[in-house]
């Protein structure tokens, strides 16, 4: 149902009519929160209306539910309305300060939200020019002073709420509670997640359907450009193009279980991060900005050496950059795996950079290696998922990915948002030495698109790719020039989840031992780019074919010449073969995933692996 949405930060809202709960109202705002909590938090907090005086109350503190309990006081929170929030910080680190609701100057109006305000800046400066008195650094905190200005000029709650729609750019969802409107939530969704749950004497809304699932199943998807506001006996839904909603014709019953909910009817968190990347691509190319790119370039264009260390998926990223910077920035760039710092603690020199790559942040091996780096004097760049984790907050300069929480072991979304990041980086790099680089940040944009078309058009046949390798023993991934690291992390894919042996190389290679292995039906999956090494690659397939290989080839449209010499393949649009391994790497990541279904495997939990790892 939420096809193509992001998991990241939760919102519940709950309005009822008077009297009629059985428990605190802050109580049911900690159940509703923690069924969000798979969706990965850093910090909690909610607002309320205080039955007894009418009083807008604001409680919110860093940490987990758990460890945030008491200083919330979930259960002598009493009232009939309250939003609620579980926060992974995008904009500002973890803190109590940074965490949601945030309210208007006046503390009349909260606002709970998740996704990216894109102009939140340029809006923020206004603001504070005319006289609001900010208290965070989020982006959210622009909405309750929008709406405090839109109120004082007389426009109702939801005339406001649509004036600020106007406004905000990005993507995003919010929830709003007034003090002078006591029974009303307010939301508006722009591609964020938004979810209505229609209970008996009360109305919830919510970033997804667990959040109140235990108290109703009838729902409506919130779409797109669409506002509105529920009381407890009443929802009120408009459309920025299609004006008022007829919501009884949207209501659903839904059959979930909580498990399956959580996974937005998915079988797997893996599946559905792989369907996420759409919009996590975006969240990646809207939340980067020219000022954090341009503070990295300047220490990259003055480096003696740069040297790029990450583990696993985080390296194969790490390779692609190397690639970019190397062929287009023409900068010196070194790449190791984490684990082997040791080779070159002797060589970092204060006239180095590091580049570190970690979804988590938290990867024992990178951080060692990142000491090791500013221990030498190194300055240190880090790319990372999540904000202010270990290595962010050592490194010297942080960007972030924001590709949302990641539950399945195997990276998915972080992987291709990673490769955003770092070509952009790399990009600016180039254009700032006077390199155009116009079409491949064209076709950086273009990805999003793209990646939905892909898995649009290619799941089903990678679905079947994946099954044919029920009984495979082993597989070989092979390229050449930056489709090397997109091979590996394919073959890395196969392995950890479907647990079948898959080796990467360059396919110049195989001569050189490699295809002394091949014999009849050895699967070999083969990226063909469009570059210089493309037409190299006709002999390698051949040489395959020759020996009985089963060749599969992704290869660019149209591609006649490689159509009849493979025995499978998937035609890729065509794109600029330094932003392909983002777009090619969807299918490799389907028929992993589907090879691992089909061999009876769970994909989301491969034994011996952990998500994060934090022993060297
Ligand atoms: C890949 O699917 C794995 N999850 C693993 O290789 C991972 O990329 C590696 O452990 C590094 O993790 P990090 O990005 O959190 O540092």
């Amino acid at each position: 149902m939420f096809s193509g949405e992001i998991s990241m930060c939760g919102i519940i809202g709950i309005t009822s009519e008077q009297g009629t709960l059985i428990e605190p109202i802050g109580k049911i705002i900690e159940k509703c929160l923690r069924k969000l909590e798979y969706r990965g938090y850093d910090s909690v907090g909610f607002a309320y209306i205080d039955s007894s005086n009418g009083e807008l109350i604001v409680r919110k503190a860093e940490g987990k539910i758990d460890q945030a309990a008491r200083k919330l006081g979930f259960n002598d929170a009493n009232g009939s309305i309250a939003i609620g929030h579980t926060r992974w910080a995008t904009h500002g680190k973890p803190s109590d300060y940074n965490a949601h609701p945030h309210t208007d100057c006046k503390g009349l109006i909260a606002v709970v939200h998740n996704g990216i305000i894109q102009n939140y800046l340029e809006l923020r400066r206004k603001l504070i020019s005319r006289g609001h008195a900010f208290r965070s650094e989020t982006d959210t905190e622009v909405i309750p002073h929008i709406l405090e200005e839109l109120i004082s000029k007389g426009l109702k709650p939801i005339e406001a709420i649509k004036e600020a729609f106007r406004i905000l750019r990005g993507t995003f969802a919010f929830a709003v509670i007034f003090a002078m409107e006591p029974n009303k939530i307010y939301f508006a969704k722009q591609t964020s997640p938004l979810v209505i749950g229609l209970g008996n004497r009360a109305n919830y809304v919510a970033s997804d359907i667990p959040a109140f699932l235990e108290y109703t199943n009838k729902v409506i998807v919130v779409r797109q450009g669409e506002f509105g506001y529920i009381s407890p006996n009443e929802v009120y839904l408009e459309s920025l193009d299609y004006g008022v909603i007829n919501v009884k014709s949207r209501i659903r019953v839904i059959g979930w279980t909580p498990e399956m909910a959580m996974k937005s009817g998915y079988p797997h968190f893996m599946l559905k991060e792989i369907h996420e990347q759409p919009i996590a691509m975006e969240r990646t190319l809207q939340g980067l900005t020219r000022e954090e790119l341009e503070e990295a370039v300047k220490l990259l264009l003055n480096a003696n050496r740069i040297f790029i260390a990450a583990c696993g998926t985080s390296f194969h990223a790490g390779l692609v950059a190397d690639y970019a910077l190397t062929t287009l920035a023409k900068l010196p760039t070194h790449s190791f795996i984490s684990s082997e710092y040791l080779k070159y603690s002797n060589v970092f020199s204060e006239r180095d950079v590091g580049i570190i790559i970690s979804q988590s942040g938290e990867t024992i091996d990178s951080l060692m290696a990142l000491r090791k780096m500013k221990k030498a004097g190194a300055k240190v760049i880090a790319v990372s998922n999540v904000i202010d984790s270990a290595i962010p907050r050592e490194a010297d300069l942080a960007i972030y990915t924001r590709a949302g929480p990641e539950i399945g072991v195997a990276a998915t979304k972080t992987f291709t948002t990673q490769i955003i990041a770092l070509l952009k980086l790399a990009c600016q790099a180039a254009s700032d030495v006077g390199v155009d680089v116009g079409v491949i940040e064209n076709d950086l944009n273009r990805l999003p698109k793209l990646t939905a078309r892909i898995i649009r058009a290619h799941e089903a046949k990678c679905k079947i790719l994946g099954e044919e390798l029920i009984e495979a023993k082993s597989a070989f991934y092979l390229s050449r020039g930056i489709g090397v690291p997109l091979s590996m992390e394919g073959a890395l894919k196969l392995k950890e989840i479907a647990y079948i042996h898959a080796e990467a190389y360059p396919a110049g290679e195989s001569k050189h031992g490699p295809i002394a292995l091949i014999e009849n039906g050895f699967p070999v999956v083969f990226s063909v780019l469009l570059d210089d090494y493309k037409e190299h690659l006709i002999g390698n397939i051949t040489e395959m074919n020759a020996r009985g290989a089963n060749t599969i080839g992704l290869i660019p449209r149209g591609e006649e010449q490689f159509m009849k010499i493979l025995d499978k393949y998937i035609e890729m649009p065509h794109i600029h073969p330094m932003v392909a391994p983002a777009l090619y790497v969807v299918p490799m990541q389907m028929i992993a995933y589907y090879a691992a279904v089909s061999r009876g495997y769970d994909p989301d939990k491969p034994r011996n692996l952990a998500k994060t790892v934090t022993v060297e």
